[in-house]
């Protein structure tokens, strides 16, 4: 009943607001941003306004109210209206016209499974409600803006870690194990990701949603994840038989079912594709009601494909499932590169300069049928206490690298200014960043547009020689020089299909 009135109500409304989005798809070079500690709130980001909202810090987080489930179970009658004030306050306008000036061309939206308030079991889950509300404002706001999204699955069903959890602040639930690799959450986020897709498609306010990401961040030992594999493949089935469904053209899947004006339990008999497996039709029966809840039922007014996105293959290791077996139509891959945590290169200004103009994950990457790929999340944080003079070169020698495939995505659009925050958002905060004079005003340009030459080719060349022990090493032509590698050819991914620049040989593996 509501359904049907929003709906029709909708309808005036199809002309006016496509005006801003210039095309479906990601931009050729992305110049990105993540809107994190929004609608997923980390309150290291915060922790002052954390603190005034009526979290806690601490070291261990079971032991006091670290995280946004821990507040909702401690605050049940004011979480929302608390929550209402963070997400209007976060992130707004001034911070979309702070985004145009600085030239960023693309947002990552980090989200919570409980956005979609009907996927939450409230016997057991604690959430605060209200954030779709925003998550429609901040898009229309974007989208005037001429920005577009990637909508990011960050915190899915039951909660999961990763190794980053190990440190209290990212977490979103405190918990002592992963708990999403089941079927049950699996099946929540195939529903979550039906909605996303119908909303993308059929809410005015999502027009310039061009991409949603299937998990941030899994486990990188991919023995701990199980089920991951078949989920990717999963994921970009509902997505597309959802799609299929709401009219868009779908090479293969041959013509639409009489359209039922977006009716899944009127169009599901209809379909007999292999795409609509049991668990996709179960998704779909499942996705359908909470979609009239929420007054949006229709058919696609994009009419174009998303870009499906995971991260890439290599993000895992022990042998992970390749998110490219998964594919069909365009899709985009994402990887994340922090060295302030250790394990990337020696903690000097010289050992990261050498790495990052060195960087070999996009041929790597390539190689595995995983482009274009994207760099989600990196930022400027270091090891070492460090100059600004480094920091520029940082910044330049990132985006370079991270441009050789489809661009970058920096953690993060900003970071409260506070006692408490300290220094955190030189390194951590892109607007601050611009502002302090470390990243240039124009993120497609550098500093010093040659300042990985120095550090090009094995370091023996400028350097002293590291002690080569490994023979292997030096034999550079076991690994190709340089790939150049296009995408696949998938005529609607032309938007986000980029080339591999060459790059110069490393003959070190990082
Ligand atoms: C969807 O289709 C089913 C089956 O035809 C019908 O029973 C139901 O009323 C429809 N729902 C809506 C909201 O139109
Ligand atoms: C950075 O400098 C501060 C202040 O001089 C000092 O206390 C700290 O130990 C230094 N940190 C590192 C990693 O060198």
């Amino acid at each position: 009943m509501r359904a049907t009135t929003v709906f029709s109500q909708l309808i005036p409304l199809l002309s006016v607001f496509t005006s801003a989005v210039l095309s479906a798809g990601l931009p050729k070079k992305i110049h990105g941003v993540n809107l994190g500690s929004w609608l997923v709130l980390e309150a290291w980001m915060l922790p002052q306004e954390w603190q005034d909202m009526g979290g806690q810090h601490c070291n261990d987080c079971s032991t006091c109210i670290a995280t946004e489930f821990a507040f909702a179970q401690a605050y049940p009658k004011t979480v929302d209206k608390i929550f209402d004030g963070h997400w209007t306050t976060w992130f707004n306008q001034a911070d979309v016209d702070a985004l145009v000036d600085a030239g960023i061309n693309t947002v990552r939206i980090p989200l919570g499974y409980w956005i979609i308030e009907a996927l939450v079991d409230r016997r057991t889950e604690f959430y605060p409600r209200g954030g779709l509300k925003h998550l429609r404002r901040g898009l229309q706001q974007l989208n005037k803006a001429g920005i577009v999204a990637i909508l990011d699955h960050h915190a899915l069903p039951g909660p999961y870690l990763d190794f980053l959890d190990q440190l209290d602040f990212f977490r979103t639930r405190c918990t002592s194990s992963p708990q999403f690799y089941t079927d049950y959450n699996y099946h929540r986020a195939l529903v979550w990701t039906s909605i996303m897709t119908v909303l993308s498609h059929v809410d005015p306010a999502f027009a310039n949603v061009v991409s949603i990401e299937a998990v941030n961040e899994p486990i990188m030992d991919a023995t701990q994840t199980p089920g991951y594999g078949d989920f990717q493949k999963n994921f970009v089935k509902v997505i597309r038989a959802t799609e299929f469904l709401l009219g868009v053209p779908t090479p293969g899947l041959g013509s639409t079912p009489a359209p039922n004006n977006g009716n899944f339990t009127a169009m599901l008999p209809q379909v007999n594709q292999p795409i609509f497996t049991a668990e996709i039709r179960a998704a779909l029966l499942e996705a359908f009601p909470i979609l009239l809840q929420l007054g949006v039922v229709g058919l696609s007014k994009k009419r174009t494909q998303l870009v499906t996105n995971f991260m890439d293959v290599n993000w895992q290791y022990n042998d992970p499932a390749n998110p490219a077996d998964a594919a069909i139509g365009p899709q985009g891959y994402d990887n994340h590169l922090y060295y302030v945590f250790g394990g990337v290169a020696d903690a000097n200004p010289e050992a990261y300069m050498r790495h990052i103009c060195n960087l070999d994950r996009v041929q790597n990457d390539a190689a595995l049928g995983n482009s274009p790929l994207w760099f989600g999340e990196w930022g400027l944080p270091v090891q070492f206490n460090t100059t600004d003079d480094f920091l520029r070169m940082w910044g330049d020698a990132q985006k370079m690298a991270y441009s050789k495939g489809a661009g970058w995505i920096f953690w993060n659009f900003k970071i409260e200014k506070s006692e408490l925050a300290g220094d955190l958002s030189r390194e951590w905060s892109y607007l601050d960043g611009v502002r302090n004079g470390l990243l240039t005003k124009d993120p497609s340009k550098y500093f010093n547009p040659n300042v990985c030459d120095p550090y090009i080719g094995p370091a023996s060349s400028t350097a002293p020689p590291e002690s080569s022990t490994t023979p292997a090493s030096s034999s550079t032509s076991d690994v190709p020089a340089s790939t150049t590698t296009t995408v696949s050819a998938e005529p609607s991914s032309a938007e986000v299909s980029t080339a591999v620049a060459a790059t110069p040989s490393s003959s070190t593996s990082a």
